[in-house]
């Protein structure tokens, strides 16, 4: 059932372009992960999402936080960065099933730290330096992430 695409984002104008285009057409619930090495550009694509969406406030990296909940103008979103979590039981004391019940977006960064405790993910972007640039993997794994990653694909 899962689509794939790959797209080069040569600078960082096109990542920018590209959390545009998803905050454009994605509608709640929806969980992401977003893979990749360290500062290959998972908070940048959330930022810009985030940003999208008229949040004029800092869009700041969950390293130390974990999460950082944000009150958008149509939905709820949470940003996870799970980097520096020793033990992926600690998701169970931040009430992880909490937000994934709810009608909201969820970004999740090295989602692979979370294992066994996370929701399967409907759509998962995974980044790759390539050049200068970065180049991007954006598989749907779901119905709604197949309606997110259509969209995309028309669009691109
Ligand atoms: N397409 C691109 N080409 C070149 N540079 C880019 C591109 N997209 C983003 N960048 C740059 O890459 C960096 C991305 O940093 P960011 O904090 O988003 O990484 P990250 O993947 O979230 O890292 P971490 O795993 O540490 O959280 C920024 O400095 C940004 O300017
Ligand atoms: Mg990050």
């Amino acid at each position: 059932m899962s689509q794939q695409i790959s797209i080069e984002l040569i600078d960082e104008q096109s990542t920018q372009h590209l959390g545009e285009l998803i905050a454009k057409y994605l509608q709640a619930p929806l969980i992401c992960y977003l893979q990749g090495d360290l500062g290959v550009g998972k908070t940048r694509i959330v930022r810009a999402i985030i940003q999208s969406f008229g949040y004029a406030g800092n869009v700041k990296s969950p390293t130390y936080t974990l999460v950082e909940p944000y009150q958008l103008k149509t939905v709820s979103a949470y940003h996870f960065d799970l980097y520096r979590l020793s033990d992926p039981e600690e998701l169970d004391y931040l009430g992880i099933r909490d937000y994934f019940d709810q009608q909201s977006i969820c970004f999740i960064e090295w989602p692979d730290k979370g294992k066994g405790w996370l929701a399967d993910a409907d759509i998962s972007i995974h980044l790759e330096y390539f050049g200068e640039g970065r180049r991007c993997l954006i598989t749907a794994h779901t119905t709604v992430g197949i309606l997110l990653f259509t969209k995309l694909k028309q669009n691109l």
